[in-house]
């Protein structure tokens, strides 16, 4: 009993994430909220379509994508948040579900890259600093990459989806304080 409220206030004190892991979390579901919808409403794509239009703000928005989720991995690398106390299977659910996130926030925006690159289209930051091309041009394989990195969407959707019920779980259900600690 006394453990217990022990672990209560434990978690009632937990901090949370830092402002900068913060800032970069919103930041990233920010623009990824951006590139399912501009994905979803661009025109098709064919064999000499040009990259303008939403197409373009597809590969900018990518681009700030990339390098952001690039900062965020080097942050989390470099600064732990304090671990929350949760059972043994809410941890494991969430561990998993995490590095699943991050693996789809790498690969899903890296295939988009490789099609992009074969397709002889220049990726640049802010348009103006050119990512290098990651398959070259015309490539069969880089073509692929932009069909499955179409379906890896879906994927990528399903996991915020599991992410977000979990949020609400945490907050609704078990009333502790986990959401709190990616909140302002
Ligand atoms: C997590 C971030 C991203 C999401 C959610 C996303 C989503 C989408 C969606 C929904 C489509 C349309 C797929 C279809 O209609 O079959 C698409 C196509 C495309 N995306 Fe992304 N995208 C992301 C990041 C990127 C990045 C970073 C780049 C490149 C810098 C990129 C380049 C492309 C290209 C070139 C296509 C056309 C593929 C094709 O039709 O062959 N995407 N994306
Ligand atoms: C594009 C959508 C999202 C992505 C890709 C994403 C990704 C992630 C990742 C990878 C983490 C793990 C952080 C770490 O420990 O390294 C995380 C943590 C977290 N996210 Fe998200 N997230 C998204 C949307 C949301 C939304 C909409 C909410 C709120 C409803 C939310 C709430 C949280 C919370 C509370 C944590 C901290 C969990 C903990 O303390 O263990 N996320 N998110």
């Amino acid at each position: 009993m006394k453990m217990q409220s022990n672990e209560a206030t434990f978690q009632r004190h937990t901090p949370g994430y830092d402002g900068v892991a913060k800032l970069l979390h919103w930041l990233v579901v920010v623009l990824i909220a951006a590139q399912f919808v501009i994905g979803w409403t661009m025109p098709d794509i064919h064999k000499g379509t040009l990259p303008d239009g939403l197409i373009a703000w597809h590969l900018g928005v990518g681009a700030t994508l990339i390098a952001a989720v690039v900062l965020r991995i080097v942050w989390r690398l470099t600064h732990r948040p304090v671990p929350v106390v949760l059972s043994p299977f809410h941890n494991f659910v969430s561990h998993v579900t995490h590095g699943l996130l991050y693996l789809a926030l790498v690969v899903v925006p890296v295939l988009g890259w490789a099609n992009a690159s074969s397709r002889g289209w220049s990726v640049r930051l802010f348009g103006v600093l050119p990512y290098p091309a990651i398959s070259s041009v015309g490539s069969p394989v880089g073509h692929e990459m932009g069909d499955i990195h179409g379906y890896l969407a879906w994927v990528l959707l399903a996991l915020i989806g599991l992410h977000v019920l979990g949020a609400l779980f945490h907050r609704f259900v078990l009333r502790d304080q986990v959401l709190q600690r990616m909140l302002p």
